[in-house]
């Protein structure tokens, strides 16, 4: 049989980034990969708990392939991710859909090729969920979704247990990798053309590795900031010595974690992406001590005052929880509050959703669903309108974008970001470009080939409420 897979994600960046590591790993035992679901023979969904809304659409996708495994019984259906660490979802699944082939969880993603195989090979469901805080495992490929980026774990799991959040409980206790096998990685991920990374983890800010080599200390120590590990500003320094990485970024961060150290580094590293995502969740300090957060609204603006002076071309977005257990109409209007002040440049806004097994959902004061929605939309309005003046003040700026590829928006377009995240899409017709942009192509595919994974200059003609036009002035 030829054995090829498809994988569905839902969720995070975390979870794209796995997802990319269980295609590499496939991909090297001689799999193909597959565009299009119905091409596959081996769908794989990796699922994602953190609102409700994702359990629902996954068990709608379990539903659509259902048929298509009656009608097909060498269809081979696995899932994973962070769904599967709730033992609720292990004994639906054990109990309404024993036609599932294979189950694993977050921390067995480096079995997932083996599981598969004894999958094919004897076509017995098979189920292996791990606890969390295991061992790291080192040196897994991943098959990236763009050339000249990557997404990089530094972390994984979460101490912090906001009250409403499933995270600890299916990612487990964090864990930092050793700095030398990130910078390993990212030396092999630059030799492979990648000029840009994002350091990933739930809480990137609380890194704290240990060195496996004295003389990588010694690389990374500075006069302010002299420990016996590697601290999160230490080991962005240690990565922009990397040649070839030309953009460093990170998510997600915590407030209560940013430190003085991390917004000198902002200052100091020009290679450190002028870009913070930097979620506050709620503006009322009553909301944000029962969400568990550690600091107060005095605190995040002091955070966001002391960033901007450092860098004063800092983009900073956010998300946001509306409708937790107990806001009040003053509560939100704190929050409609803080963004007036922040003025984030985009937020993602989300409504408080019920987890089980978390203390929020045992809260008794939970607010009714068209409250909830009522606020979200003043919300949305008022994010969306602060976003597009933001992206209004860009027109007629030049910025340097890196090339990402296709535009998903416009046809005969290309898209890439900014060094401050912001996308930015332009028309890539060879016919109107400068000859030095142009060189020898004569499509906007040719085109496409030529600048994906290189820097342009792009002169902003629009900005839109999520994003920039452009038209290219020159290479770079
Ligand atoms: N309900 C709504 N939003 C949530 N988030 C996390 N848990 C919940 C929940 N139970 C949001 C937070 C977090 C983002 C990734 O998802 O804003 O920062
Ligand atoms: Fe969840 Fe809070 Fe950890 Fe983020 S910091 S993953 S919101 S518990």
């Amino acid at each position: 049989m030829d054995k090829t897979f498809h994988i569905t994600t839902f969720g995070c960046q975390m979870n794209e980034h796995d997802s990319e590591i269980m295609a590499g790993m496939l991909l090297e035992r001689g799999y193909r990969q597959e565009k299009e679901r119905k091409d596959a023979n081996i769908e794989i969904i990796n699922t994602c708990s953190v609102r409700e809304n994702a359990d629902k659409r996954f068990f709608g996708t379990l539903g659509q392939l259902k048929r298509r495994h009656e009608k097909d019984p060498d269809f081979v259906v696995c899932v994973c991710g962070c769904m599967m660490q709730q033992q609720r979802i292990i004994d639906q699944l054990k109990a309404k859909y024993p036609w599932v082939d294979l189950i694993f969880g977050t921390h067995n993603i480096s079995r997932m090729p083996d599981l598969l195989e004894n999958v094919l090979s004897r076509r017995d469901q098979e189920i292996e969920i791990w606890d969390g805080g295991r061992e790291i495992v080192e040196g897994l490929p991943a098959r990236r979704l763009f050339r000249s980026k990557a997404f990089v774990n530094i972390t994984f799991g979460c101490n912090n247990f906001c009250t409403y959040c499933i995270v600890p409980y299916t990612r487990g206790r964090e864990r930092s990798r050793a700095p030398e096998e990130i910078l390993k990685e990212i030396c092999g991920l630059a030799a492979d053309g990648v000029k840009e990374v994002t350091l990933l983890g739930q809480n990137v800010n609380s890194y704290r590795g240990t060195y496996e080599d004295p003389a990588t200390k010694d690389r990374a120590a500075d006069r302010s900031a002299d420990y016996d590990y590697c601290s999160f500003s230490h080991l962005i320094r240690l990565i922009a010595e990397i040649d070839g990485i030309e953009r460093i970024r990170f998510m997600t961060s915590h407030p209560k974690d940013l430190s003085d150290e991390l917004i000198r580094t902002f200052a100091n590293t020009p290679k450190l992406c002028h870009n913070i995502h930097l979620p506050v969740q709620s503006g009322s300090d009553r909301i944000l001590k029962r969400m568990n957060r550690h600091y107060d609204r005095e605190k995040y603006l002091g955070l966001v005052e002391k960033l901007r002076r450092a860098v004063p071309d800092m983009t900073i977005s956010t998300d946001i929880i509306v409708g937790f257990p107990g806001e009040t109409e003053e509560d939100f209007e704190d929050t409609l509050d803080i963004v007036r002040r922040v003025r984030y440049d985009s937020a993602f806004t989300f409504l408080y959703s019920i987890r089980k097994g978390t203390p929020a959902a045992e809260y008794e004061d939970q607010i009714p669903e068209e409250v909830k929605h009522e606020r979200f939309n003043r919300l949305v309005e008022l994010v969306d309108q602060i976003s597009a003046e933001k992206n209004a003040a860009y027109e007629g700026t030049v910025r340097q974008v890196l090339v990402e590829g296709r535009s998903k928006r416009s046809r005969g377009s290309l898209s890439g970001r900014t060094d401050g995240f912001k996308l930015v899409n332009f028309p890539a017709d060879p016919k109107n470009l400068p000859e030095e942009v142009r060189g020898d192509a004569r499509t906007v595919q040719e085109m496409e080939d030529r600048l994906t994974g290189h820097f342009v200059n792009v002169k902003i003609t629009k900005g839109k409420t999520f994003s920039l036009e452009g038209q290219i002035v020159s290479a770079n």
